[in-house]
Order: C-alpha cells, then sequence, then structure tokens
C-alpha cells in the first residue's frame, strides 16, 4: 500500500519553510492505518522485544498498537511533569533551548529488550533522549522504528549504533 500518499502535506506550518507531514489523514484511513501498524510489527517480529516505548505523544498512536500486535507491554516516555512516580530525567538540546523528557523509574528491568516506536525521524533528538532513558534503567535498545524519515534533517547520524527503520523517506 501506498502510505505516502495518504500523509498529507502544508506548507509553511508550524512556521515558514517547514513542509509539515500531517499523518492525521493517514491515521483516520482504515487501511492505511493497519497497514502501518501491520509494517512496523513485521519489522520488529522475531527480536524479542519485551516493551515498546513510545515517546509522548504522536509515539503513543503507533507504539500503543504494535505492543498489542507484537505480544509487548508500553511504556510512554513523556513530557515533564505528567509521570506521577519517581523519574529518570534528560535534558537534551534543541536549535534554541532545550527540551526535556521522562519516563518511570521502574518503567523497564534491567536486560529487558525494548522497541522504540515513533512517528518522525527528523533530528533525532527526540528519540535519542528516549533512548539514553531507557539505557539508564538498564533496558537494551533492539530496534528503533519510525512511519517516517527526513533524510536531510541527518537524524540517522545521531542514532549510529542503533538499529534504525522507517517505513517512509523524505528528500525534502
Ligand atoms: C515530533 C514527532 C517526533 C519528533 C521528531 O514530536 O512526533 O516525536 O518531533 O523530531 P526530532 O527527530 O527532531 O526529535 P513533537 O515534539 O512535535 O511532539 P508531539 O509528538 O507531541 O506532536
Ligand atoms: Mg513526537
Amino acid at each position: 500500500m501506498d502510505l505516502k500518499s495518504t500523509i498529507r502535506e502544508i506548507q509553511d506550518f508550524p512556521k515558514e519553510g517547514i513542509n509539515f507531514k500531517d499523518i492525521t489523514t493517514l491515521l483516520k484511513d482504515p487501511l492505511a492505518l493497519k497497514a502501518t501498524i501491520d509494517a512496523i510489527s513485521e519489522n520488529l517480529k522475531d527480536k524479542g522485544i519485551e516493551i515498546i516505548a513510545g515517546p509522548e505523544s504522536r509515539g503513543f498512536i503507533v507504539g500503543v498498537p504494535v505492543a498489542c500486535q507484537v505480544g509487548a507491554g508500553f511504556v510512554p516516555v513523556r513530557k515533564p511533569g505528567k509521570l506521577p512516580a519517581k523519574v529518570e530525567r534528560y535534558e537534551y538540546e534543541l536549535e534554541y533551548g532545550t527540551d526535556v523528557l521522562e519516563i518511570h523509574h521502574d518503567a523497564i528491568k534491567p536486560g529487558q529488550k525494548v522497541a522504540i516506536v515513533d512517528d518522525l525521524l527528523a533530528t533525532g533528538g527526540t528519540v535519542l533522549a528516549t533512548a539514553r532513558l531507557i539505557e539508564s534503567l538498564g533496558g537494551i535498545v533492539v530496534s528503533v522504528q519510525f512511519l517516517m524519515e527526513l533524510n536531510f534533517l541527518n537524524g540517522r547520524e545521531k542514532l549510529q549504533g542503533y538499529e534504525v527503520q522507517s517505513l517512509i523517506t523524505y528528500d525534502e
């Protein structure tokens, strides 16, 4: 199935010069949604994945159905101040300023095999932070799965050493 044709592109959102990839048009299409979850789950087959970790918020949308399909649990990686129990925190650099992600301190057991699932690989900052949080708890990041990858931002370079797979790539 041609998933790319179901993703809407919005010029100059959220600011001038950005060609935003809007997955809401994919998500409301039953066949495209199913094909997306099936394809990511297929990429994770036979890898012994015990936990899917998804960064807030679009990583929840894609991550939970994949977790169900591969027979794994789901762990949310959240924006600061949202998780109620004790957290590990990771601060990372953006182009301007910093961002923070958090994970519950007991979300993953040492040695557990984890796959990270998110909708988009852009600069790679979000998923690198997610990987560092998982590793700080002793989890093993076996695979990183995306629906979309923006080749021109070279996020893959930041994720060297990890298995990285994307269903769709964009060159602009
Ligand atoms: C978007 C997207 C990815 C991230 C990719 O999330 O869903 O998580 O950016 O960018 P990066 O590779 O440069 O880190 P966003 O932070 O906009 O939040 P959302 O998922 O809540 O919409
Ligand atoms: Mg996101």
